[in-house]
């Protein structure tokens, strides 16, 4: 105590002021005032560092999330989390160009699942919903889920459905208008954004799905080929659509039809929203009588892809009644002999082999439909 008292009068005076105390005592002090500093010490700089981190992380900042861990944001996870909010403040030109991204590495530094994007094409609500609840029922991790629907429309969900919260940043599509590829492009560049995702379908609020989700997802994860309908149709409605204009992107033989409603893979995907060459000339020459959502996807991916088409839709539609639209089915078309039918007439080609099972999903069915369908579908459906 002497020397110190020499070296250093501070000291020397609070030392004289606990004079009184017993120096084990004092010591605790010391250790209780050193305790509280570090405790606010920490707590200011975690609150310095998160303030910081949601400002440069910039995009995240919008989902109004803040990180519950703040070592992600300069961790891989910050690059493999898919968007916790879908309802992004990008137009369509800084959405295309972000989902773009691919990497050049093809094996993934984590533990990837793949994931099947189910996209709802769609008006407004999803009157069939209750089924499609069950179909996904149990396979959480394997799918995600991406509706665009009229942007008017707003969804009245509750946290408990699978459709809560994905919605997508939705615009006007008019049948067979180049706003209805840009609807379909504007989900697949939805989807892509989630490096999970490996198989996009699309699916319309009148689809129902004919099997169960293993039996669809080995099918679709399986195939060798992405499911797109592709045919050359020399009538008036198909090559008659063709247009000289769109020479020399698009010649008359490469001109192909087929169905709107696809399954493409990550790789296809890609090529649908960053193109530019075949765009600009369908959007130009391809207007109605010419219906550009037959013949844009089918024709471009044709083009460049031909090795990985299966060329036929996994989407059984039924045309037999003639018209142009598709036949319709409600209440009282819902029997086991209806799905009789329609499973007992497929066949068709599955990685090169002959199958009988060629058809995943069906259209078109009215919202009366669904009440038989909840009954026949443990049974006839498989879920
Ligand atoms: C689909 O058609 C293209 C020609 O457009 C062909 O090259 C390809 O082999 C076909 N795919 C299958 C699975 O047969």
């Amino acid at each position: 105590m002497a020397t110190q008292e020499g070296k250093d009068p501070g000291i020397v005076t609070t030392v004289r002021l606990n004079q009184n105390r017993p120096l084990p005592l004092r010591l605790l002090q010391f250790c209780l005032i050193f305790l509280v500093l570090g405790l606010g010490i920490s707590i200011v700089s975690v609150n310095m560092i998160r303030f910081f981190g949601v400002h440069t992380v910039g995009p995240a900042a919008r989902s109004n999330i803040i990180f519950p861990c703040f070592e992600e944001s300069d961790s891989i996870e910050k690059w493999i989390r898919p968007p916790s909010n879908l309802m992004h403040k990008m137009n369509d030109i800084e959405l295309f160009w972000r989902a773009s991204f691919v990497p050049r590495i093809n094996q993934y530094p984590i533990k990837r699942v793949p994931k099947i994007a189910f996209m709802f094409l769609t008006k407004g609500p999803l009157p069939l919903a209750p089924l499609w609840e069950r179909f996904f029922k149990g396979h959480e991790g394997l799918y995600s889920i991406y509706v665009h629907s009229l942007p008017s429309y707003v969804a009245d969900l509750t946290q408990f459905s699978v459709f809560y919260k994905r919605q997508i940043p939705s615009q006007v599509a008019e049948w067979g208008m180049m706003s209805m590829c840009d609807a379909e492009r504007r989900l697949l560049a939805n989807a892509l954004l989630d490096i999970s995702n490996e198989w996009f379908i699309l699916l319309s609020e009148s689809c129902i799905p004919l099997h169960n989700f293993g039996i669809i997802y080995r099918y679709i994860s399986k195939s060798r080929y992405s499911f797109m309908g592709v045919f050359d149709d020399p009538g008036l409605y198909g090559r008659g659509r063709y247009n000289w204009n769109m020479q020399p992107e698009v010649t008359l033989e490469q001109w192909r039809k087929g169905s709107q409603w696809f399954e493409v893979d990550r790789k296809l995907a890609v090529s649908v929203i960053e193109d530019s060459t075949y765009y600009p000339k369908f959007k130009d020459f391809c207007q109605p009588g010419c219906y550009v959502d037959e013949h844009y996807f089918p024709t471009m991916l044709s083009i460049q892809f031909p090795h990985l088409l299966a060329n036929r839709s996994v989407t059984w539609t039924d045309w037999s009644r003639g018209g142009a639209h598709p036949a319709t089915f409600g209440n009282s078309d819902i029997t086991d002999e209806f799905f009789k039918r329609m499973f007992e007439g497929q066949s068709c080609l599955y990685n090169n082999q002959p199958d009988n099972v060629c058809f995943l999903f069906a259209r078109k069915f009215a919202p009366s439909a669904l009440e038989p369908l909840l009954d026949l579908s443990p049974k006839v459906l498989g879920f």
